[in-house]
This record gives structure tokens, C-alpha cells and sequence, in this order.
């Protein structure tokens, strides 16, 4: 049923970087190859993006912890970093979604990627301006609904995935997308090399995205002493905890992450309310504005007000460990590959190298 079948097309290698594997993502989006960094709070500003997009990848801004300035300046900067085709990751539920899907219009950039299902009416919108719509999601059914209300594409988030992810392993969740939607899927969570790519398609998905893995790299801002502790970390030190916004939120274990498991729900409330308040000053939201956000985020789930005002906690918890560097005051969002992953390339280097990687064991399979 998928769109996804790859095609390795020898005859028109790039410069220097071997042969292409042309997709239904490469095709959609016009990125050299099927490998999208995704946006990452506080992680996916313009120096990765445009780094990544110069690798030959889709490179995805991370938006929802910038104002609506902030995000137009941050598109200017990244076109005059690079002139290849890049995304913009957005909040479905966020109460200014429209203004900032405005700026992704007016700005002519290529994907609007979602943290959430969008609505249909924001796909419509962005696809009548001619935006590919690549929505990520972590289970079967939110797939069907995107894909039915028009979505480009989707990127499916198996478990083992960092941040915000759910349960179900990237080998069962992806194979039951691709069965499941007609449209390209784009396997995310767990994925750091070649092989992993090849067996990403072999599912039938059109590439893969990768968070993680673009965070340890030379071109990402993330501080050295933080970079440092992921590459320092075990696939055992990666877990998964609610104790920080309500929601199960794959994390480096941390002193912090030991402190919020063993702490009440009162002190995690206070911690909540002090939290929010930093946010909304440093994002320009009124008290209105988030609790507006935070009703659209309550709407259609089992969310209560307490996990809803906790939810506030996470920008600022992430920007204390991936802006400021100090991971005793901040959370450090992981996927479970950081337990394998022991370098810092740059992002032209792990892409070459994935691609390379990928036909090696192409060419390495049984036939
Ligand atoms: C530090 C960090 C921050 C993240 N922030 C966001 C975000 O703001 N929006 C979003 O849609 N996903 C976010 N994610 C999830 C990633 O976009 C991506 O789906 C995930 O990292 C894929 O799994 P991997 O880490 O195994 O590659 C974040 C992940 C990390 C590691």
C-alpha cells in the first residue's frame, strides 16, 4: 500500500557522495537524500537546519518555543544560510498556529512538519499555498486521520524515539503505518546509520528521521558538557518518565529526573507554576494565550488541569540543559540511540556516511 519503495538510481551520482536513493520523500520535498533531521526545542535552530539542508537532508526549524518573530527571522536566517528546501516544525494547538502557518506562506518555506495532528482546515490552508504537510505522529489511527485530511506525507515516532513518544516500538508501529495509509511514511525513533535506513525502506517507509542523532553532531548548538553526558549515556540511561509534564517524555536520566520521580505532586506543581511563568515571558504569551493553549491541548485527551499547567514546565526545563548547559536545573530529551552513538560529525559527514553505510548493505544483501 505504501508510497514508499526506494529506487537506487546509479546514473546520477552527487558531487562526490556516491549514488542517490531517490524516494517518495526526496521526490515530495526535493532533498538530495531520504533523511530528515526533525525539530527539536531549543535544538533545531538555523545553524543545524541549514547544516543539515547543506548535507543534502531536510532540515526541520524547531518553532514552538519561538515567538512569531522570532520564527520569521529565524526562516530569514536559515534561506541566508543555504538555498536548499527546508521545513518548519509547528504546534497544531498552539493558539497562534494560524499566524505562524501565515509566515510559513509568506516565507515560501517548503514543509510544515507537526508536533500534533493539525486540523484539517490548517492543512488545507497550507496546501492551497503550496506547502508539503508532513504531520508526526505515534500512532496507527492518528496516521489515518492526517492522511485523510490531506497530509503530504506522515512521520511515524516508534517508542524508542526522544521527547514526547509512546509505547509501541518503531519495528511494530511502522509496518503497521505503511499498511495502513497511502501516503509516504517516514520512520522515526532509533534511527543513527546506513542500516537502519535500508531497513526503513525495506519496511516500505520513504526514509527516515532522526532527532538524536542530528543533536550529537558538530553543527548542532546544544553546549559541549551537555553534547558530552548524551555521549556518555547508555542505552540503559535513556528512560521514559511522566514526571515532567504528565506525558511520557523519553529523557536522559539525570539527578533532576531521579529528584521529579521521587517528588510529590505539590512540589511538582509549585515547580509547574514558576516554570510557565519564565515561559510566558520569554515567549511573548499572555496568561490568556496559554491557557488558551492549554484548553486546545486538554480538548480531546484525558489530560487534567494539573498535567496541562506541568506541560507548561517543558520548554523551560529543555532551554536549562540545551541553551544554558545546566543539566542540573534541566531535562535533556533523548532517544534511546544515544546509548550507541559516541561521535560528533558533522552533519555533511553522518550523511554521507549514512548514505554510504546504506549502500554498503544494499549491496551486502542476500540476493
Ligand atoms: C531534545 C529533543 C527535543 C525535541 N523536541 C521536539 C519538538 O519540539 N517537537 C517535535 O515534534 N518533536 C520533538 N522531539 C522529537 C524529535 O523531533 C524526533 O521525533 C525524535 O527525536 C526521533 O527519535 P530519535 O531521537 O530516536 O531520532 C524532540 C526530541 C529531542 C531529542
Amino acid at each position: 500500500m505504501s508510497a514508499g519503495v526506494a529506487r537506487a538510481d546509479d546514473r546520477t551520482p552527487s558531487a562526490g557522495d556516491g549514488p542517490l536513493l531517490r524516494t517518495p520523500l526526496t521526490e515530495l520535498t526535493g532533498v538530495r537524500h531520504p533523511i530528515v533531521q526533525t525539530g527539536m526545542g531549543w535544538v533545531a535552530g538555523p545553524r543545524l537546519v541549514s547544516a543539515a539542508a547543506d548535507a543534502g537532508a531536510l532540515g526541520i526549524l524547531a518553532s514552538a518555543t519561538m515567538t512569531p518573530d522570532q520564527l520569521r527571522a529565524a526562516v530569514r536566517e536559515v534561506r541566508s544560510r543555504t538555498d536548499r528546501p527546508f521545513g518548519v516544525n509547528l504546534r497544531a494547538d498552539a493558539g497562534d498556529a494560524a499566524e505562524r502557518v501565515r509566515i510559513v506562506v509568506d516565507e515560501g518555506v517548503r514543509v510544515a512538519s507537526f508536533a500534533l495532528a493539525p486540523s484539517r482546515e490548517l492543512i488545507a490552508r497550507l496546501k492551497d499555498a503550496g506547502v508539503v504537510v508532513i504531520p508526526s505522529v505515534g500512532a496507527r489511527r492518528h496516521a489515518e486521520k492526517v492522511a485523510a485530511w490531506g497530509a503530504d506525507a506522515v512521520i511515524v515516532q516508534g517508542g524508542e524515539g526522544g521527547g514526547h513518544t509512546g509505547s509501541v516500538a518503531t519495528t511494530v508501529l511502522l509496518p503497521q503505518v505503511v499498511d495502513a495509509v497511502d501516503i509516504p511514511v517516514i520512520a522515526a525513533g532509533g534511527f543513527f546509520d546506513g542500516r537502519g535506513l535500508v531497513a526503513a525502506l525495506a519496511y516500505g517507509a520513504a526514509g527516515i528521521a532522526m532527532g538524536t542523532r542530528f543533536l550529537l553532531t558538530s553543527d548542532s548548538t546544544v553546549p559541549p558538557a551537555v553534547q558530552d553526558r548524551y555521549l556518555a549515556a547508555a542505552v540503559a540511561d535513556v528512560v521514559v518518565t511522566t514526571k515532567v509534564d504528565g506525558l511520557p517524555h523519553r529523557m536522559l536520566r539525570s539527578e533532576l529526573v531521579r529528584a521529579l520521580e521521587r517528588s510529590g505532586r505539590a512540589a511538582a506543581l509549585v515547580r509547574a507554576v514558576r516554570h510557565a511563568a519564565s515561559f510566558r515571558k520569554l515567549s511573548g504569551l499572555s496568561w490568556a494565550g496559554m491557557v488558551r493553549d492549554g484548553l486546545a491541548m486538554k480538548h480531546g485527551t484525558d489530560l487534567t488541569w494539573s498535567q496541562v499547567l506541568l506541560a507548561a514546565n517543558t520548554p523551560m526545563l529543555l532551554k536549562a540543559s540545551m541553551v544554558d548547559g545546566r543539566t542540573d536545573l534541566g531535562v535533556m530529551a533523548s532517544g534511546q540511540v544515544a546509548g550507541v552513538i559516541e561521535d560528533l560529525p558533522s552533519c555533511a559527514d553522518l550523511v554521507d556516511r549514512i548514505m554510504a553505510g546504506a549502500q554498503r548493505t544494499l549491496a551486502g544483501l542476500p540476493h
